[in-house]
Formats: structure tokens, sequence, C-alpha cells
């Protein structure tokens, strides 16, 4: 799908409708990954339309994978743990730091050695934070200063117990999905929770894994079985129509089959808190992720601080979240220094991007602070090829006094390609 590298933004006071968002792009990263590991086909429906998922697949097949595509559904036909061909060509992951972090751990299991590229954005994101605890499990990874191309030699793992110095559930995964490949039990102890999706899909496909609090552990020599199973409506995209409803006093937007995984939804108090009714009812689990209706409806801008200890369960929504106060209200974001290494630096992406459309916006080392003051004057913001920067762009300029433009529109197919569509949808 071609999507214009320029949006014209229209002001609005208010968004009203109901809709369904694409699928979860964390959890369609996992199921294509553990399909292609288990054995047997998989029929993954609902799968994420966006470009960081098709990534993913385009590495499997790099791989030997055997996967189809029609429309959102994907069928894998599942290797088993330790049959990857060995590629011909380097695996390439694209903007997709999850791609690359994840198949890192299932790489260095390998018998052979594979090259990981990506592209300029992703070339430029930390990858220490895998190579380390892999390169402690046996494997060699050759990288340009701890940034991809990445080349995995793979060898017979061992496992260990790690603790990673971040949160990061793309490391805790990477780790898992190696600790799989080994002869013993892997462990992994966060320092705080995050998305806990691999665990729960580790379980759907009929992989034994355990949790006891913060710690992840798994045991090596499992064979998991290939299923069909959908996969949900992407909260993190959800969070943008829920900030423009919360945003825009009496506005209501439902959303509709969208996860409800408690590791993702740390949202919905924190639009409560801002001032906003946010009604969620719970429908269905489907392989272990729960999903239902989200309804919220604007009532009053208030004033925001999210605290570090809270940007973990956020972290895809800050950019959201910013947007909450671009017309009135405060928000200030502490200890979000994990944001500068994203598809942009997106502290300073973000500020520079709200100031241009005339939003009162001041960055500082490790968050910022937004502060509304009635309809911002509009004007032209730049995403920087940041996916979550564009829709946070679009979201901030909608109760501007004139039209506003967003450079870099395109960037939204990383995971959601119908974004501007949707928007038009439910401003009429
Ligand atoms: C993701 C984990 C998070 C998140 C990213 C998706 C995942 O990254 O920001 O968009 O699917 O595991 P980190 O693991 O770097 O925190």
């Amino acid at each position: 799908m071609s999507v214009a590298t320029t949006a014209t933004i229209t002001p609005a006071t208010r968004v009203q409708g109901r809709l369904t968002v694409p699928g979860d792009k964390s959890i369609s990263h996992r199921y294509a990954l553990l399909a292609a590991l288990s054995e047997g086909r998989s029929e993954l429906g609902n799968y994420a339309p966006g470009a960081d998922c098709q990534s993913t697949l385009t590495c499997l097949r790099g791989l030997g994978v055997e996967i189809t595509r029609s429309g959102n559904t994907v069928t894998i036909e599942g290797r088993g743990i330790r049959n990857f061909r060995s590629p011909s060509a380097p695996l390439d992951a694209g903007n997709s730091g999850t791609t690359m972090r994840m198949l890192a751990g299932i790489l260095a299991a390998q018998p052979f050695t594979a090259t990981m590229i990506g592209d300029e954005s992703l070339s430029r994101r930390p990858m220490r934070r895998v190579m380390e605890p892999l390169g402690l499990m046996g494997a060699r990874i050759d990288a340009v200063d701890g940034h991809a191309p990445l080349t995995v030699h793979g060898t017979a793992l061992h496992p260990i117990h790690y603790t990673p110095s971040v949160p990061s559930a793309q490391v805790k995964s990477a780790v898992i999905l190696a600790g799989l490949h080994t002869d013993g039990t892997t462990a992994v102890t966060e320092p705080a929770q995050t998305r806990d999706h691999t665990e729960r899909a580790l379980a759907a496909f009929g992989f034994n894994v355990t949790v006891n609090g913060l710690t992840v552990s798994i045991a090596g020599g499992q064979r998991g079985q290939g299923r069909t199973m959908p996969v949900p409506g992407d909260f993190s995209s959800a969070a943008f129509w829920m900030v423009a409803a919360a945003s825009l006093p009496g506005s209501t937007i439902t959303i509709e089959q969208v996860g409800l995984n408690p590791s993702r939804t740390a949202l919905i108090e924190i639009l409560r808190r801002f001032g906003a009714r946010v009604d969620v009812h719970p429908e269905s689990v489907e392989a272990g992720e729960p999903l239902g209706t989200i309804v919220v409806t604007g009532d009053r801008l208030g004033s925001l601080e999210i605290a570090p200890d809270e940007v973990p369960g956020l972290i895809d929504e800050l950019p959201a979240i910013s947007a909450l106060a671009a017309h009135g209200g405060q928000v200030t974001i502490h200890g979000a220094g994990e944001l500068r290494v994203k598809e942009s630096d997106r502290i300073t992406t973000l500020v520079t991007g709200f100031r241009n459309l005339g939003i009162n916006a001041e960055e500082h080392g490790d968050g910022y602070t937004v502060r509304g003051s009635g309809a911002p004057t509009g004007g032209v913001a730049d995403a920087g090829g940041d996916h979550r920067m564009a829709m946070a762009f679009a979201i901030a300029a909608l109760a501007a006094q004139q039209p506003s433009r967003i450079e870099g529109s395109d960037a939204v197919v990383i995971s959601y390609p119908d974004f501007f569509d949707t928007l038009q949808r439910l401003i009429a």
C-alpha cells in the first residue's frame, strides 16, 4: 500500500466513531517466529499489516521457512528447532528492532553464519544489549561498534541466568528464544516488568515456560506445535485514537477486538488520571491474549506527570500521551531516556515537531513537558522517519487554528498503513 509522504491535517474539535485497529505488531512478530520454530502448519489471522511484521516474514523466508500470505492471514509451515536453512543473502530487518533483536537469539543457535541488515534508523540503534547475553551463552556476533549489520556465527549455546540492565521485552525474548536451543534451563530476571507476549505465545505453541515474579525460565530441547490463532488489535495503535478522544472533550471513540494484555494497557489509567472516561469490556482470550472493547470519552483536560517506574509499561504510548496536552492541560514525562534510542530520538523529534506546530514543549535529559494553551497555531512537523511521531503529530494538530502538514507521514506504513484514512473517517 502506498501512503503519501505529506499529510495535511484539517482542524477538528472532536472525534467520533467505532473502529478496529490493525493486528498487534509485537504479537505478530512472536507468532511468526514461534510458528517457524514449531512443527506443522500455523495459520495466523489478523497478522499486522505494517512493514515491520512483513520484515519478520521476509527474514524467515530467507531462512527457508515456507510462508504464504493472503491479506492479513499468514500461513507458516513450521520447520522445528534447529532446522533453518543457511541464508544465501543478508536478512533484511528493515526498520524493525524487534525483528533484529529477537531473531539474533534464534540465529545464535543455528549451525551457520547469517548477517542481518537494517535501514538507516535501525543501523543506529543499540545492539549490544542482545550481543552481550548471547555472547555469554557462547555466540559470536560481529557488529559495527555495537550496531547493525550484525553477523551472527551460530553455535551450540549454553544456558545462562541473565539480568538485563534495561527493561526490554526484546532482550528478554532474544535470550529466552536462544535458551530454547540449549541443553539446560535459561532464565531472565527483568529489572521491571515488560510486555509478556513471548511468554504467552510460547505457551500457546505448546512450549513449557515458567514465570515467577520478574523471572522467566525455559528449558531447552522442547518441541512446539503449529496452530491456528488470531492476532488481537494493537493497543499501541489504538492509543492514538484513545488520546484523540481524551484530548478533545465531547469526543467518544469505541475500539473493538483490541488486545487487553495488562502488560500493555497502563495508558488506560493514565487517561483516567488526565480526566477522560475510559470503559473497558473484556470479551475473550485468544491463545492466552485477552481482548475486548475500549470506549474513551473526552471530559476535561488535566495535568499529568509520568514517573520513571511507569515508563516500561507505557514505552510505545509516550508519543501518543504527549499529544494529550497539545490543546490544553500539561504532560511531563520523567525517566524515559530509552525514547532516545527508538526509531528516532523520540524526545528531540517530538519536542521539535510540537514546537513547529505552535505547541509549548520543552526537552530535558530523559523526558519532556508539553503545556497546551488552547488551539495551537498549526504548522509543519517532520516525523523524522518514525511512525509513532507521524501519528502523534497528526493527533496534536487536530485542534489547531490552521491546517497543519506532517512531513514523512508515510512512516505510518511501519505499523498502521490506514492511519490517515481512519483519521479522516473519525473527524467527519
Ligand atoms: C517491543 C518492545 C519494546 C517496544 C517495541 C516493541 C517488543 O522495545 O518499544 O516497540 O515487541 O518486544 P524494548 O524491548 O527495546 O523496550
